[in-house]
């Protein structure tokens, strides 16, 4: 099994409180967006990888773990969405479209390789797809006004979707052209090929694969990193 990367990696956002976007946030000793490559730089069935940075940045070219093995990068989009459709084109430039893409987020340093492993083994047997996610625990309540409980809401069946998420690359490009043609931005890839009819594959995944968000993110990511053999 092959596989070809893409991960978005233009977004804006500082809400961790640095003065960079929480890709370049310091994590352990690298960035987040190092870290998130991690896993991929040593797996033989990745056969390229695409990297989405915003218009002009050109900050990763110096990090150390974007070198070795080469990176095709292209410019990010509005939404994460737009990101992703155009490393997608840049792919299909490469690959045939029944090759599998890998998404995976920059902001996601904590991707176990026992993990990754699951998710190719899982989705490649799977005629659509699937998507590492970890199955809700806590007791979920819907607000109403002022943040009063309106009502409990029952969590059966309700998954947490992370990524990696791994798509056929033409029946991927598919799904999120049609969605954004259809003025819809999905939040995810998996969303895009549902709203087709398609039924992609939850596979459970740690919750230590984590998105960093806020500064919390950034404490709890490198007690991960530097306490569980498992990662990178
Ligand atoms: O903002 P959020 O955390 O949901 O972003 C998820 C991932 O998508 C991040 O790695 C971010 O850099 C990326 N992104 C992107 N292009 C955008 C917005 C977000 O590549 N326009």
């Amino acid at each position: 099994m092959r596989y070809w990367l893409v991960v978005p990696a233009a977004g804006s956002g500082q809400s961790y409180g640095g003065d960079q976007p929480k890709q370049y946030a310091q994590l352990a000793g690298r960035t987040v967006l190092e870290w998130a490559l991690a896993p991929f730089a040593a797996d033989s069935r990745c056969v390229g990888r695409v990297l989405v940075t915003a218009p002009g940045d050109e900050r990763w070219r110096a990090l150390p773990g974007c070198a070795g093995g080469a990176i095709l990068n292209v410019p990010g989009g509005i939404e994460r969405v737009h990101s992703v459709c155009n490393a997608l084109r840049a792919v299909a430039g490469c690959a045939g479209p029944q090759e599998w893409v890998l998404v995976h987020d920059a902001a996601r340093p904590c991707l176990l390789r026992a993990d990754l492993d699951r998710l190719l083994a899982a989705g490649a047997a799977h005629p659509v797809g699937a998507l590492l996610a970890v199955a809700l625990s806590d007791t979920l309540k819907r607000a109403g006004e002022g943040a009063e409980v309106d009502a409990t809401v029952a969590r059966g069946g309700l998954w947490r979707a992370l990524t990696p998420q791994m798509f056929r690359l033409g029946m991927l490009t598919t799904a999120l052209d049609a969605a954004l043609a259809a003025g819809r931005v999905p939040t995810d890839e998996s969303q895009a090929l549902e709203w087709q009819g398609l039924r992609p594959l939850l596979v459970p995944g740690s919750a230590a694969n984590l998105k960093i968000t806020g500064a919390a993110d950034l404490a709890l990511a490198e007690a991960y990193l530097t306490r569980c053999d498992a990662l990178p």
